[in-house]
């Protein structure tokens, strides 16, 4: 079976990688923009964009995916307000234009990277898959519009699509020789990181006059290796049941930005930290209601422990920089 991943040069890609090798041939297509060739290993790497069909044509002609996951996309909230351009047109239409090049020669299975993004600021939580959609920034909105493609385009093309909107990805692996590298990270535990091993001063908190429990925001936080498994559970699924479907990635657990950031000082090192304005879109609460991928997908977490995300990213920035990865 023929798996081709897009943006597999990126953090969850290349996590994803390397939980399928041992049973799927892959093919990874990334323009490199964004990932890393280290985080390919030795897996096949075709550089390029998503969009470029002279590359599609060879990928289809030299592999004949019988699978693509799509996590090819670019991921900053705040940016996506300011350049709203450059979300809509890379997570929406050169998406789209890549799924109809492949689906136009009779790709039957489709696996799309989304993110909780797409729910905004939650009515009820934890937020379920029938939550209403309404993002807050253009990430959401442009990750959405492709998930709405997707579902029409099943009404025209005989394939079947699974969706999975992630919540936070964060960790690395544990033997710290892999995990998510950014010239400018934006994330929260990354950035601690960072500020740990001094890259900055002090750590920026985005907001403390939210209406939960310390007035910081809450996420749900979902270890690396767990997120990469669900796409294996995913993937099994779609094979099996030739069934369409959208599922939440995400433990069910939520903690403030202030109660990861004291857990953090505690464990790893002392680093200062200070509060600051919100951040444009930034929804409030973002807490996975995971009952679906429990019942459906046979889901048990592996790694639902907050102090082994922060200590993998950590001893992995820690081996990044001794080895001179970047
Ligand atoms: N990291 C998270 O917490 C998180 C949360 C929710 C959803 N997601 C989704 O997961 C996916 C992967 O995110 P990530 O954290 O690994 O991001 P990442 O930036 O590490 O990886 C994205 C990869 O896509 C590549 N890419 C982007 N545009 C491309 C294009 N036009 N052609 C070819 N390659 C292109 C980049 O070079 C990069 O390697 C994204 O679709 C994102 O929306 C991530």
């Amino acid at each position: 079976m023929k798996v081709l991943i897009t943006g597999g040069a990126g953090y969850v890609g290349s996590f994803i990688l390397n939980e399928l090798s041992k049973d799927y041939e892959l093919l990874v297509l990334d323009s490199l923009e964004e990932g890393h060739k280290w985080a390919v290993g030795n897996h096949k790497l075709v550089v390029g964009d998503i969009a470029n069909e002279k590359i599609l044509y060879d990928i289809y002609e030299n592999f004949k995916p019988d699978i693509i996951i799509h996590c090819a996309a670019y991921i900053v909230a705040p940016e996506s307000v300011e350049n709203p351009f450059k979300y809509y047109e890379n997570n929406f239409y050169k998406a789209l234009k890549m799924l109809k090049f492949f689906l136009d020669r009779n790709l039957k299975f489709f696996i799309f990277s989304s993110t909780a993004a797409v729910y905004g600021n939650p009515k009820i939580i934890p937020v379920d898959e029938n939550h209403p959609i309404e993002p807050l920034n253009p990430y959401g909105w442009s990750k959405f519009f492709f998930e709405r493609a997707i579902m029409d385009l099943k009404n025209k093309y005989n394939f079947e699509y699974v969706i999975l909107r992630y919540f936070n990805a964060a960790g690395a692996s544990l033997d710290s020789k892999l995990g998510q590298y950014k010239k400018q990270p934006t994330h929260l535990i990354s950035r601690i990181v960072r500020t740990i091993l001094g890259f900055y001063e002090k750590l920026y908190i985005y907001g403390k006059d939210y209406s939960t429990k310390d007035g910081t925001a809450i996420r749900d936080y979902i270890h690396i290796l767990d997120l990469a498994r669900l796409h294996r559970l995913a993937l099994e699924y779609l094979l099996e049941t030739k069934q369409s479907n959208i599922f939440n990635l995400g433990y069910g657990k939520g903690y403030s930005v202030l109660e990861v950031v004291e857990l953090a000082n505690k464990i790893l090192k002392p680093f200062k930290y200070e509060f600051t304005e919100r951040r444009l879109g930034d929804p409030e609460v973002l807490i996975c209601d995971n009952r679906k991928i429990k019942s459906i997908l046979k889901f048990e977490p592996k790694y639902d422990d907050l102090e082994l995300i922060l200590k993998t990213a950590y001893n992995w920035e820690v081996y990044r920089i001794n080895s001179g990865i970047q």
